[in-house]
C-alpha cells in the first residue's frame, strides 16, 4: 500500500487512496469536490495559505473522520504540517456537515508498521458478511508495537471500521449514529453475543463470579442484569437474586430465562433504587457503571441498599485500555465517547464514559466504600480452544476490564 502514496504522501489524484481515505469512489469524491467549490468552500486566497489542494484538504478530512489516525500521522501522511491539517479540519470539517468528532466512534486502525494499510488487506482480518471491515485489536498492538505492550483486547473484541459507504451514499454516511445506552434497540443482539462471547462468557463473567465466590444464602443486587446469565449463575450456586435493568427489552429476556418467579424489576441506576436500605448482601454491577456520567448518587444508592459488610462487585472498563487504544486522546479527564460494537453482526454504538483510573477508585472510596479487591484476570479456562486467534495460549492474559470488589463499613 506505501507504494500508492506519490512523492511519499497521499494525492486526491491517486483512487485508491480517494477511497481508502473517503470512502468514495473517485467519482463521488470529485462530485463531492465539486459540490464543495459550488457552494465556496474553497475561497480564493492569496498565496497558497493551505499548503495543500482543496481536494487534498477534503480527503484530509474524511481521512480524519474515517480513520483513527491522529493529526500529527495525517499531517505527515498529507506533506503537510500538523497545525495547517488542524486548520483545514476546523475550516471544513463543518463544510461537510460532519459532527464533533467526539461523537465519532473509535475506528480501525490504519497504520500498520508504519505503512497506510486498508484493514481487508491484511490476512489477519475476519471479514465478516457484508462489507464491513475489521481489525483485532490485540493483533494491531502487536503490529504496531512489537511485544513491549501488553496485549489490549478491544472491548467488543474487534475495532470496526466505519461501514464502507456505497455509492448512493454521500459523505454523511460516514458518521451518521449517535451513541447510546439504551439497549432496547439491540437486546437480542446483545444477549446471544453475550451468551458465548469471549468478553462475556469467557472473561466478564466467570471474573465476576470467582470475585462472589460462595454466594450460597446470599441476597444478591445484579444491577444492570440484562438478559440475566450472572442472575442465572448466582441463582444456581444459592444465592437470593434480585435484578434490575433500564431496558425492557433486556428484562423481557431475562424473564424468559430466568422464569415468572424471578425478581426482576425495571430501574435505573441514575435513580434512586426501588429498595430499603440494607436489603442485600451484595451487589454486583458487571459492565454497567461505565454507562453513567455522575457515579456520586448511584454509588450512594448501592452503598444504602448494602448491609454494613457488604459487598459491591464491578466491572468496567479498564482504563488503561483506552490510553493504549487511543493514546492521543485525554485520558485523565472524565468523558464520554462513542465505542462501536458488533452484536451478533448488528452494528452499535455504545455511549460510554471514559474516566481515568484515580476517578474510578475515588468514587468508591468518597461513596464510603473500601476498595478489598483489584483484579485484572486472565480470560477463564477453555477460552484458548474456543477463541485460539484471540486467546494465543492456554495462560495467554489481556488487558480489557477492572475488577474490584468494594467493602461496604
Ligand atoms: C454490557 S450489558 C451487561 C449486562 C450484564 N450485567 C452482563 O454482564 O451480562 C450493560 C447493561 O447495563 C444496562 N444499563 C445501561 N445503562 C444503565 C443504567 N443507567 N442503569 C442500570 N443499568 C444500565 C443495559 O441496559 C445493559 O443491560
Amino acid at each position: 500500500m506505501g507504494s500508492c502514496l506519490r512523492d511519499g504522501v497521499i494525492s486526491a489524484a491517486d483512487e485508491t487512496m480517494v477511497h481508502l481515505c473517503s470512502g468514495l469512489s473517485p467519482r463521488l469524491f470529485a462530485k463531492l469536490v465539486r459540490q464543495l467549490r459550488a457552494e465556496g468552500a474553497d475561497p480564493a486566497l492569496k498565496g497558497r495559505p493551505w499548503g495543500l489542494g482543496f481536494a487534498e484538504r477534503v480527503l484530509l478530512v474524511t481521512a480524519y473522520w474515517r480513520t483513527n489516525l491522529t493529526m500529527r500521522q495525517l499531517a505527515v501522511l498529507f506533506g503537510t504540517s500538523k497545525s495547517a491539517a488542524d486548520r483545514i479540519i476546523d475550516d471544513l470539517g463543518p463544510k461537510l456537515a460532519l459532527r464533533p468528532r467526539k461523537r465519532f466512534a473509535p475506528e480501525t486502525v490504519l497504520i500498520v508498521d508504519g505503512t497506510l494499510v486498508p484493514a481487508e488487506e491484511l490476512p489477519l482480518l475476519h471479514q465478516p458478511p457484508g462489507r464491513q471491515w475489521m481489525f483485532r485489536w490485540e493483533q494491531s498492538c502487536a503490529l504496531q508495537r512489537g511485544q513491549s505492550l501488553p496485549p489490549v483486547a478491544d472491548w467488543s473484541s474487534r475495532v470496526r471500521m466505519a461501514r464502507m459507504p456505497s455509492d448512493h451514499e454521500n459523505a454523511a454516511g460516514l458518521v451518521d449514529q449517535t451513541p447510546t445506552a439504551d439497549y432496547d434497540g439491540f437486546a437480542e443482539a446483545f444477549a446471544a453475543e453475550n451468551e458465548s462471547s469471549l468478553l462475556n462468557a469467557y472473561y466478564a463473567r466467570p471474573a465476576i463470579l470467582d470475585l462472589a465466590g460462595d454466594v450460597a444464602g446470599r441476597r444478591i443486587l445484579d444491577v444492570g442484569c440484562g438478559a440475566g446469565p450472572i442472575f442465572e449463575e448466582l441463582r444456581d450456586r444459592g444465592a437470593i437474586v434480585t435484578g434490575v435493568d433500564p431496558s425492557i427489552k433486556m428484562l423481557e429476556l431475562a424473564r424468559r430465562r430466568l422464569g415468572e418467579d424471578a425478581a426482576l424489576q425495571q430501574a435505573d441506576l441514575n435513580d434512586p433504587l426501588p429498595f430499603p436500605d440494607d436489603a442485600f448482601d451484595d451487589v454486583v454491577a458487571c459492565l454497567v457503571l461505565h454507562y453513567l456520567e455522575d457515579w456520586t448518587a448511584p454509588l450512594a444508592e448501592l452503598r444504602r441498599v448494602l448491609v454494613s459488610g457488604g459487598r459491591l462487585i464491578v466491572a468496567v472498563h479498564h482504563p488503561f485500555v483506552y490510553k493504549l487504544s487511543y493514546p492521543d486522546r485525554n485520558y485523565f479527564s472524565t468523558h464520554e465517547y462513542g465505542l462501536e460494537c458488533d452484536f451478533s453482526g448488528q452494528s452499535v454504538l455504545l455511549s460510554q464514559w471514559h474516566r481515568p483510573l484515580q476517578a474510578v477508585t475515588g468514587a468508591f472510596i468518597e461513596a464510603g466504600f473500601r476498595i478489598a479487591v483489584v483484579s485484572e484476570p486472565p480470560p477463564a479456562p477453555g477460552a484458548h480452544e474456543k477463541f485460539p486467534d484471540d486467546v494465543k495460549t492456554p495462560d495467554s492474559a489481556f488487558l480489557c476490564f477492572l475488577f474490584l470488589v468494594l467493602e461496604a463499613p
